[in-house]
């Protein structure tokens, strides 16, 4: 099976252009004593960056395709995805609304109204505040009944962009990781934060197809592995049947004892790896997702839940929450 060629099948706009650098890092390799790569997905071309964009490319063009006006999606106040979601609602003229949360129940002025909230303001997005995101689907099923009644066409991004469209993104990450390490890297790991599962299931669907060899290893962020097993298998095998894959599909590998106390909410190794990473090669994480995973990946070299061989770790972004969350949350 020829991924890009599956993937050349779905209507797909261009926001990112070339693929994102895989850098070697150098100094962080010294300080754990193994070689560490980095996929800079934070550096995606709009709005400050993200893993959303590969998801939105294909979402996007579905969107327009069925002829939207509005962009209607959710998440928490401080959501990198309805960042990137409104910014690209405004690079192609479409409105936005977003149905907000406060995942962590703060009231620092600094969550409530700078970060990513406060870029959702200059992309002019329609703000709907709620008590809790508990059954989103339907929240935003009632969101875009509204807006249809008063004559908008809206399309629903699901939560993290996560369905089969949005993680098709990640099929492609996938390819562009395997081209990269062709002849030059055998990685032994490729590890990256799982929230809403689209970034860890298309990287798994992907990395089966191309890099057998590479385990990859989702961190989660939110739920224990075996709530978020489900949301990564289920995705996995959408995408498995989108694009013609046949099964067995690979285990899902998760680690989940690095986002305690809860989502959004900050932890220390957390924090300390935000630090290390900032002083020792210049690269910014997140107290929400990267910042978690990072930790993860550091405490593995140092339980030797990993062997020797070299990681690529997959940075998605999110750096500007580290304005929210200053000096706490
Ligand atoms: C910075 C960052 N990293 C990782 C993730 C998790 O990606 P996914 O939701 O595809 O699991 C997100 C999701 O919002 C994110 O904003």
């Amino acid at each position: 099976m020829d991924l890009s060629l599956q993937l050349a099948n779905y209507h797909r706009l261009d926001l990112i252009g070339p693929p994102t650098p895989l850098e070697y890092l150098p100094r962080l390799s010294d300080y754990l004593g193994q070689e560490i790569y980095i996929k800079r997905d934070d550096i995606t071309p709009l709005a400050m960056g993200g893993n959303k964009l590969r998801k939105l490319e294909f979402l996007a063009a579905d969107a327009l395709r069925r002829g939207a006006d509005t962009l209607v999606t959710a998440g928490a106040i401080q959501s990198n995805h309805v960042r990137q979601t409104a910014a690209v609602a405004a690079k192609l003229g479409l409105r936005c609304v977003a149905l907000l949360e406060n995942p962590i129940g703060t009231s620092a002025e600094n969550y409530l109204a700078n970060g990513n909230r406060l870029l959702l303001d200059l992309f002019d997005v329609e703000i709907i505040l709620c008590a809790a995101l508990d059954d989103p689907d339907r929240q935003l099923g009632d969101i875009a009944e509204r807006l249809e009644a008063q004559g908008f066409r809206p399309y629903v991004v699901p939560v993290g962009g996560s369905n089969t469209l949005g993680a098709l993104g990640y099929v492609g990450c996938a390819l562009e990781i395997a081209h990269q390490c062709a002849g030059q890297l055998a990685p032994g790991y490729i590890v990256t934060a799982s929230g809403s599962g689209g970034t860890h299931a298309g990287l798994a669907l992907g990395l089966q197809a191309l890099m057998p060899e590479t385990q990859l290893i989702g961190v989660t962020v939110s739920r224990t592995a075996d709530q978020q097993r489900p949301k990564v298998v289920g995705l996995q095998r959408q995408l498995a049947e989108a694009l013609g894959f046949t099964p067995p599909l690979a285990s899902i590998q998760l680690w989940d004892d690095y986002f305690a106390p809860g989502y959004g909410a900050p932890n220390d190794e957390g924090q300390d790896a935000i630090r290390l990473l900032a002083r020792l090669e210049g690269v910014l994480l997140d107290p929400v997702y990267t910042g978690k995973a990072m930790a993860g990946l550091i405490d593995g070299i140092e339980q030797k839940r990993v062997g020797p061989a070299p990681v690529i770790f997959v940075h998605t972004g999110g750096a500007p929450a580290l304005f929210a969350y200053h000096p706490s949350v």
